[in-house]
């Protein structure tokens, strides 16, 4: 009987120390994940340092109180870009970066980034009705009416500026492509 509660007691603890090692793991991925870049939040502002940012993944910044999605492209999300998904990119140097806010057009969830659909027409999806984007935060799927909005931002010493807008994003308007009116084809 003892030697059972013994046996049974180490198993317990040896379980409990495999849970706790687990669950540090776990917790230190999920950290990694909403661990922000470098910024500087000022007068409706908020200034990002991406220079440090690792490729396809995604970092989220608060600007304005609505989550803006920052993810540098790998060589391979850049390859499978068409010449309309190019055109929303954020070129700094020569890395490539997505930049919008990350809600969902339809009716404002927050949609999760797959990097693994990273180069693929589902790289973002909406939990709430199913709506997709692809990498570029262009909607590929109903009841998504729009891609994700990009807001004004502008570059200035390697920095991402989110809330002026600059030359880049002018350009974004004057193409189209910033997600307030739907894409032309
Ligand atoms: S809010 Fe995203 S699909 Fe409806």
């Amino acid at each position: 009987m003892s030697d059972n509660m013994n046996r049974r007691d180490a198993m317990g603890i040896a379980f409990g120390a495999c849970a706790a090692v687990g669950g540090v793991f776990a917790l230190a991925g999920m950290k990694k994940a909403w661990d922000p870049l470098p910024s500087v939040k000022a007068a409706g502002t908020t200034t990002v340092d991406i220079s440090t940012a690792e490729a396809n993944v995604l970092y989220t910044e608060k600007w304005r109180g609505k989550p803006v999605f920052i993810i540098k492209k790998t060589p391979e999300m850049v390859a499978a870009s068409s010449a309309t998904t190019k055109k929303r990119d954020v070129i700094i140097g020569s890395d490539h970066f997505v930049v919008c806010i990350g809600l969902c057009t339809h009716l404002g969830c927050i949609p999760s980034y797959e990097p693994k659909n990273s180069a693929t027409q589902q790289a973002f999806l909406c939990a709430c009705h199913g709506a997709t984007y692809d990498q570029a935060g262009i909607n590929t799927k109903a009841p998504a009416p729009l891609p994700m909005l990009i807001p004004e931002f502008k570059i200035a010493d390697g920095k991402l500026i989110i809330g002026e807008a600059g030359p880049e994003y002018e350009k974004m308007k004057a193409d189209g492509v910033l997600g307030d009116t739907p894409l032309k084809a």
